[in-house]
């Protein structure tokens, strides 16, 4: 009982300030993980805005195209079928985006360079060509 094995003064103050520097590292260490979590969600907020497509081809294609050219891209019009995997002016994105952009002259297929910007006529290019599940 009297044979301490330590001097508890000692032991004491070692442990008040090992509670010290705990205390104060926890603290240091708590800040900088708010820091890096308010810095990582920043970046990610920033990425996540910068990646959201800017153009809605699925609402666009609604607003303007559904109307003629169906829900499922089969038009019962003459040529303005997507999915019969028939392209009568070119089935790459820049032909497809070339139609949509000029129109077909003497067909109800307007242009539409003076509604959408060429962001959205490639995008909306991207989403009629889907319709066709031969393309790539
Ligand atoms: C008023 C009806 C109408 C609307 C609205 C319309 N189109 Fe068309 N579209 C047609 C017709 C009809 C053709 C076929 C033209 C032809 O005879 O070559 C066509 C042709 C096309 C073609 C060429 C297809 C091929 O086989 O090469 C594309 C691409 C196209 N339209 C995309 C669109 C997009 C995208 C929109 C909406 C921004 C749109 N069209 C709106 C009627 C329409």
């Amino acid at each position: 009982m009297t044979d301490a094995p330590f001097d508890s003064g000692r032991w004491c103050w070692l442990n008040v300030s090992i509670m010290r520097l705990s205390t104060s590292s926890s603290l240091a260490l708590g800040i900088a993980t708010v820091a890096t979590a308010l810095a990582v969600s920043t970046v990610l907020v920033s990425r996540t805005a910068a990646q959201k497509p800017a153009v809605d081809a699925e609402a666009l294609y609604k607003k303007h195209c559904i109307i003629c050219h169906g829900a499922t891209g089969a038009s019962p019009l003459p040529n303005a079928a997507f999915a019969d995997g028939t392209w009568v002016h070119g089935s790459t994105v820049k032909e497809v985006s070339a139609v949509i952009k000029d129109g077909v002259k003497g067909t109800v297929m307007q242009p539409f360079a003076a509604k959408l910007t060429p962001a959205e006529i490639e995008a909306l290019a991207k989403h009629v060509r889907a319709f066709d599940k031969k393309l790539k």
